[in-house]
């Protein structure tokens, strides 16, 4: 299934775009000798498949679409996968891996202007919710599969990969998509709740449910708050100034809750960490902090668990969603915005049910650790 939103302008040029990066990836290990060698008579050349993305690309959006002339003349004979076994594409005089470079950069410039004026919503099946450019996006997606097979056989050292679960056990999956997120009729939003809007996500996997005490123990003990790598400035900057070593109120296995020294719960949440340590954690664990729509998506699609046991930092700074209006007044959510505060979602054990609304958005400063927060990971898909 295709990502709803893919017959977007923008959505199509944004995998026009990731598509491409992901081809300069993959070959960038190899030096323009290892890309001219026909590693094995089953597989072409990697720099014959790298012209051919954009040969095919021409073909179908440049020459189909635009009417316009090829941008190679001997592209048909060289670059059509018909024109020759792929056992003899080595000895053909294939453009070499800067001219290749070269050209798909030159094929994609054109595509994207033809891509501005393309009636993506009338009667041409060819044209109907971004048909052919799905069709180049695909087939260069398609080669890069093609590629592995070839950067295999090659032998040649290379990142690579493996066979891996989508996801891990405790991730839920959202889809890349359009969603709905902010409210226009829970009576009792706050201004900075409105207006409902549309959002375009890539897809993400999410943590089910928050970090526990145990999990952010394994980080604490393997030095977490001593690897700087975990750390951005300032959380350095304030990991130095707070001489933070644990969440507060943690000391060798208790915590100190309301005046009362107890085992620490293994299965709770982590509470009582600032933006900083939850970043960190998060960085420690392989993942990222989710965006509060990844969030609120992930929420109001039901794939969160715990949702009120701890406040849960996200990445995002606080800021009013397009079209935003203070009311009844500028100083409940206006005066607070921008990127001194991140924001909290969920709602924790010491809040009311009535404001733990999916849309509901709370925010703090980074270095704030009494609050009743802790941490749910993400990653990308
Ligand atoms: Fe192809």
């Amino acid at each position: 299934m295709p990502p709803a939103s893919t017959d977007s302008r923008t959505a199509l040029a944004t995998e026009l775009d990731a598509a491409r990066h992901a081809t300069h990836a993959l070959l960038a290990p190899f030096d323009d000798e290892e890309l001219q060698t026909q590693w094995s008579p089953l597989q072409s050349p990697l720099v014959w498949d790298l012209a051919h993305i954009g040969y095919f690309e021409d073909v179908w959006i440049g020459q189909r679409l635009g009417r316009l002339d090829p941008l190679l003349a001997e592209g048909d004979d060289l670059y059509d996968a018909f024109a020759h076994e792929r056992a003899g594409r080595g000895e053909l005089p294939l453009l070499d891996p800067a001219a290749a470079r070269d050209y798909l950069e030159r094929v994609r410039d054109r595509t994207l202007r033809t891509l501005e004026d393309a009636p993506l919503d009338g009667e041409d099946p060819l044209l109907r919710r971004g048909f052919v450019f799905g069709l180049v996006i695909q087939h260069e997606r398609q080669h890069q599969e093609t590629l592995l097979q070839t950067i295999q056989l090659s032998g040649v050292p290379h990142p690579g990969g493996a066979p891996q679960p989508v996801l891990s056990e405790g991730e839920s999956k959202v889809d890349a998509g359009t969603y709905s997120v902010g409210t226009d009729d829970a009576p009792w939003a706050y201004d900075n709740e409105r207006p409902a809007h549309t959002v375009e996500l890539a897809a993400f996997a999410i943590d089910a449910r928050p970090v526990t005490t145990v999990e952010f123990g394994a980080f604490v003990e393997s030095g977490g708050y001593v690897d700087e790598r975990l750390w951005s400035d300032e959380g350095r900057a304030w990991c130095a100034e707070e001489n933070a070593t644990a969440p507060l109120h943690w000391e060798d296995g208790t915590v100190t809750r309301f005046g009362r020294d107890e085992p620490l719960d293994p299965d709770e949440p982590v509470q009582h960490i600032s933006f900083h340590e939850a970043e960190a954690y998060a960085r420690w664990a392989g993942k990222r902090l989710p965006t509060e729509l990844e969030w609120e998506v992930a929420a109001r699609g039901g794939s969160l668990d715990g949702i009120g046991e701890v406040w849960e930092w996200t990445s995002s700074p606080f800021t009013g969603y397009p079209n935003f209006y203070a009311f009844p007044y500028p100083e409940y959510s206006e005066v607070f915005f921008g990127d001194e505060y991140r924001v909290l979602r969920g709602g924790s054990w010491a809040s009311h049910p009535l404001v733990a609304r999916p849309t509901f958005r709370n925010w703090d400063y980074p270095m704030r650790r009494q609050i009743f927060a802790g941490v749910r990971c993400a990653r990308d898909l």
